[in-house]
């Protein structure tokens, strides 16, 4: 794992710090018996969104089952840092528990990069299927000896592009500028297209939009209604052409540090809100996509099947690419999963 060194050496500063004031006896994220324990679980989408909605239920819920024993602090929207920054936090223990999508954990994995093919899932129960198959159990503990104990995994919905003009083919997007998340795969994607991939934080998307740093991006709809890009983007296409779904983690240490029956308590808690959340999903975009129709500020462009099918061949090429990095076996229970009626 590759942190920066600034960020390390603020890191050995501040154990010397905390050394010479007599308070650095151990990891800052262990608590001791009698501490309240705190869990910081900043995420970077809004409240309403099927993440921020999981993240205060799983609040509410680990509040009442350990009265001031848990706190749960969450911070939606980006306000206490953006996900790149909670990645590299969660490993140090500066904070204790994340829900990350997938695609932007592509520096510490490449067995991720499955759920960034384009085209490979067709709708979320075909994502379900796979998440709950043997192979997707696996990767929830993939990166447990890199400090993410995965959880449960957490989805958002189905991505659909955006732009300034209409993208009806992908000669539409010849050239455009796209955000992406940062995910090597999603890089190619959008050069499969003839797009020129940015990859940019979420919080920066809505100005970079506005002020023409970027013509394009793709995304969910319920993130692109709840972050409001439908504002300073005249033109969505449905083309359900990506996942956006999130690992659910914890900083292996901080958890196995905790009392067993808080931790087996939580672990029942995030199961619980992980049902419900992937149960509600589904629900929240085609509401959000209903209500960006309503706002009668976009125009939303349904495709033929020709025209899908043209998206489809242009982004082909993605798969073999990334194929030898994912490994056969994974893409072949992930296309099992896709393919079962
Ligand atoms: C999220 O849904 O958490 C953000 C996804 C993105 O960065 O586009």
């Amino acid at each position: 794992m590759i942190w920066t060194v600034n960020r390390l050496a603020h890191k050995v500063l501040t154990c010397v710090a905390a050394a010479c004031l007599g308070g650095c006896g151990g990891d800052p994220g262990t608590p001791t018996t009698h501490d309240v324990i705190v869990i910081k679980f900043p995420h970077v989408v809004a409240p309403g969104t099927p993440k921020g909605q999981a993240a205060a239920r799983f609040e509410e819920l680990a509040e009442a089952r350990f009265p001031g024993r848990v706190d749960v602090e969450v911070y939606p929207s980006a306000q206490l840092m953006n996900d790149d920054d909670s990645i590299e936090a969660l490993a140090f223990g500066e904070i204790q528990m994340i829900a990350v999508s997938l695609s932007k954990f592509d520096r510490l994995t490449h067995a991720f990069q499955v759920f960034d093919l384009p085209f490979l899932f067709p709708d979320i129960a075909a994502v379900e299927r796979f998440q709950r198959g043997p192979t997707g159990r696996q990767l929830l503990a993939t990166l447990a000896d890199e400090g993410f104990l995965g959880l449960g995994f957490w989805h958002n919905g189905m991505k659909h592009f955006g732009a300034g003009n209409p993208l009806r083919s992908p000669q539409d997007a010849d050239g455009l500028k796209f955000r992406i998340m940062e995910s090597d795969v999603l890089q190619a994607q959008i050069e499969a297209i003839g797009g020129n991939p940015q990859k940019m934080a979420y919080g920066e998307v809505y100005q970079a939009l506005q002020t023409g740093a970027i013509d394009a991006q793709e995304n969910t709809w319920s993130n692109i209604y709840s972050s409001k890009f439908y504002e300073v983007q005249p033109y969505f296409t449905v083309t359900n052409h990506g996942y956006v779904g999130y690992l659910v983690a914890v900083n292996p240490s901080f958890w196995n540090s905790l009392p067993d029956d808080v931790r087996t308590g939580l672990e029942e808690i995030v199961a619980e809100v992980s049902e419900w959340e992937n149960a509600q999903s589904i629900a929240i975009n085609e509401q959000s996509l209903a209500r960006l129709r309503d706002s009668e500020r976009t125009t939303i462009l349904e495709l033929s099947d020709e025209e899908l099918t043209a998206w489809r061949t242009a982004v082909a090429p993605v798969w073999d690419e990334f194929a030898d990095n994912i490994g056969s076996e994974i893409i072949e229970a992930a296309r099992g999963a896709a393919t079962v009626d």
